[in-house]
């Protein structure tokens, strides 16, 4: 098998993977697998997946490891892998870790990026965060469209997502202290992890994240 380069994306819900996810998949043309994404088109589809992922999702509990290592499992099938990918969202336990390691190679290269962002920071960015069905997100305040209430990209209604409310966004919070742990002593372990401060201006986040990548990589 090619050696692969693995991103692990990581952080509390709103710290910013998706979007500095985004960013590095521009810069070194890799595709982005978000679990979050996955699920929410299945829950839009109605399907079998979906039925079974949608009341977790609603209230901001995890989805059952078995049911995402099967949709991860189809979607990494995908010949668009083939040089790599990077992952918002997944692992997001230690059985979803032991889950990705047994599909990759020796060859393969995984680094781990920590997102870091307090509670209130959270809040905020989550209620202002407006989402478009062709996966396109915004912020009121931080990332606003040209229109207000309207996609820049399809011109679609903007929504708020249902697990965006306060008390579900609180029950997210509690599921990533859960999540962190084991990734964090992961990538101690490897020596591939890289932590960056998420409570800064968007471009400043992804002109720490774009540096650190590159010294790291470039050491190899
Ligand atoms: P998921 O969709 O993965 O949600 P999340 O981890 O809670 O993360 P978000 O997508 O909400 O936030 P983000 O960190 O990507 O931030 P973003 O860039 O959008 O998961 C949803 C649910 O699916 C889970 O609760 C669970 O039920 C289920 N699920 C998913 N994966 C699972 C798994 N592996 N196992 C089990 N269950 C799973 O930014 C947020 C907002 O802030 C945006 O408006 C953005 O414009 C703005 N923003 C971003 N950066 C900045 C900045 N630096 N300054 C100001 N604003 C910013």
């Amino acid at each position: 098998m090619n050696k692969r380069l693995i991103f692990i994306f990581f952080g509390p819900p709103g710290s910013g993977k998706g979007t500095q996810a985004e960013f590095l998949a521009k810069k070194i043309n890799l595709p982005v697998i978000s679990t979050g994404a996955l699920l929410r088109q299945e829950i839009a589809g109605a399907t079998v997946w979906g039925k079974q992922a949608k009341e977790q999702v609603a209230s901001g509990r995890l989805v059952s490891d078995q049911l995402v290592e099967q949709i991860v499992g189809r979607r990494l099938s995908a010949p668009d892998t083939a040089k790599g990918f990077i992952l918002d969202g997944y692992p997001r336990s230690a059985a979803q870790l032991r889950g990705l390691l047994t599909r990759l190679g020796e060859n393969d290269e995984i680094w781990l990026v920590e997102i870091k962002v307090g509670d209130r920071e959270v809040l905020n960015r989550l209620t202002g965060r407006r989402v478009c069905a062709c996966g396109m997100s915004y912020h009121l305040v931080y990332k606003p469209p040209r229109v207000a209430g309207r996609c820049d990209d399809c011109g679609q209604k903007l929504a708020l997502r249902d697990d965006d409310k306060p008390a579900v966004v609180k029950t997210r919070l509690a599921a990533y202290q859960q999540t962190a742990k084991p990734l964090l002593a992961y990538g101690e372990r490897l020596g591939r992890l890289i932590s960056i401060n998420g409570e800064q201006p968007i471009p400043k986040v992804w002109s720490d994240l774009s540096k650190e990548i590159t010294k790291k990589i470039s050491k190899r």
